[in-house]
């Protein structure tokens, strides 16, 4: 059998122990505004936080044709009863309206 050396060793486990293996920090954030947790709790599982908040600026209707088609084609977890304050907060937020 091959020996290791002892140095080669102490270098793979000391650079196993350095705290260098963070994930990288999550930079963006929904814009807070009441809302915001609806899409956090309904849109991420699937997409990423850029995925969603660099979309161009829909209209609410625009919107309202996505999310229908996230919950009816895609299953997306939204509650019925929220999609209106879903829909009020991406529309306010990253909508037409906003430049
Ligand atoms: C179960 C997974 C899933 C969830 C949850 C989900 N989506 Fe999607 N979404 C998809 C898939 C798959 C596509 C690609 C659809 C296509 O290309 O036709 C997509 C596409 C989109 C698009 C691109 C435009 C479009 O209509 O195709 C937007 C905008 C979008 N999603 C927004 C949302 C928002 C907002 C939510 C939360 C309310 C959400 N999605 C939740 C799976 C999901």
């Amino acid at each position: 059998m091959k020996r290791i050396p002892i140095a080669f060793l102490a270098c793979i486990t000391s650079s196993f122990a350095a705290d260098e293996w963070k994930l990288p920090e999550e930079k963006i954030a929904f814009k807070s505004a009441p809302g915001a947790d609806l899409v956090q709790a309904s849109c991420i599982m699937c997409h990423s936080h850029e995925y969603i908040t660099t979309q161009p600026p829909l209209t609410r209707d625009q919107w309202k044709a996505s999310v229908t088609k996230m919950l009816q084609k895609y299953g997306a977890p939204i509650v019925p009863e929220k999609v209106d304050a879903l829909l009020d907060y991406l529309a306010q937020s990253y909508g037409k309206a906003v430049k």
